[in-house]
């Protein structure tokens, strides 16, 4: 959050801009705006509608929400509840016949593309969770726990037996078995956005995972501008970690961005008022946007480039 408030916006009064029009497509998928909702395991965890409410929310304003492979609801329930563009988060497993049966029911699901999480395979200690002695609660419920294996218990162990020495191979994999776009997540370096392009991907996700995964590595809007220079417009790129406000999006999208994705905020939302709650923070994301491209004079996301931000002043 405080690598986004360096950057600076370069405002364009007397553009004439007052309409101004927020619509994106990626991969295929037409939003009414540049944020969606990252993958979150367990919303649970905020309310009692779980992935229900969130899922609702993201339809309700005409954007996307990525499905956890941890969610509490299974994938089939949650595309019920939003029956416009979805894409499906997975942390690839380490047995090849349920991470075949995930993507098969993601597709069948009727999701769109893929994103495999890869900078989260070794539990980072996050320290304020071991001073709480924060437990996931199983009470909960896994609801992408293999249907292949009929013991409970056993289909949970299999499910967070993550594979985790992922590398570019098992990208192909997934892309060839699931037979839809793959998506990377948790890129934070030009060098594997790069990779990404050579090994037949369809899109870079920026992400240091909202800062959980690893410390000591670069805010995501700090990393950006040398993966937008590497990717040179070939592949979508969506961001996010840190993503609070209109001018944070206009941000990162004058940067390279196509998409931003903004997590937490949305999951208080959930927490505070349910599926209108995680709405209204995704409805002050899109009004602030728009009033961000009023302010800075671009009528249209495509118009939003890194002339409209300040040379940066150490
Ligand atoms: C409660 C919680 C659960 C998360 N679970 C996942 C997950 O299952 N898979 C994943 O790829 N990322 C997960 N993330 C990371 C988000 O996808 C995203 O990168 C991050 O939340 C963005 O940062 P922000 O919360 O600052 O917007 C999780 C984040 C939170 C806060």
């Amino acid at each position: 959050m405080a690598a986004f408030e360096r950057v600076q916006i370069d405002p364009q009064p007397l553009s004439g801009t007052e309409k101004v029009d927020l619509t994106v497509e990626i991969l295929g998928s037409k939003l009414s705006m540049p944020v969606i909702i990252p993958p979150m395991g367990s919303h649970g965890l905020a309310h009692v509608s779980k992935e229900e409410g969130t899922a609702k929310a993201a339809h309700a304003v005409g954007t996307l929400m990525l499905t956890s492979t941890q969610s509490n609801l299974s994938m089939e329930e949650i595309a019920q509840h939003n029956p416009g563009p979805k894409w499906f988060q997975l942390y690839a497993m380490k047995d090849r016949g349920v991470l075949r049966e995930l993507l098969q029911r993601a597709k069948a699901a009727g999701y769109t593309a893929i994103a495999p999480t890869v900078d989260n395979l070794f539990g980072y200690p996050r320290e304020e969770n071991i001073r709480n002695e924060f437990r996931p609660p199983r009470s909960l419920g896994k609801g992408n726990a293999p249907r292949s294996i009929s013991d409970p218990a056993a289909a949970i162990a299999a499910l967070d037996a993550r594979k985790r020495d992922l590398n570019w191979d098992d990208m192909e994999f997934i892309k060839k078995e699931s037979g839809l776009p793959v998506i990377v997540k948790g890129v934070l370096s030009a060098k594997v956005a790069a990779m990404a392009m050579k090994r037949g991907m369809d899109a870079v996700y920026v992400s240091n995972h909202g800062g959980r995964a690893f410390d000591g590595v670069q805010a995501t809007i700090t990393a950006l501008p040398r993966i937008a220079d590497a990717v040179q417009g070939r592949l979508p790129i969506i961001l996010d970690s840190g993503v609070r406000r209109g001018t944070d999006v206009f941000k990162a999208l004058a940067l390279g961005a196509n998409v931003v994705a903004c997590g937490r905020p949305v999951l208080y939302g959930l927490a505070l008022g349910g599926s209108l709650g995680a709405q209204s923070v995704l409805e002050y994301m899109r009004d602030n946007l728009a009033l961000v491209m009023r302010l800075a004079g671009t009528p249209s996301i495509k118009d939003i480039s890194r002339d409209n931000l300040a040379p940066h002043v150490a």
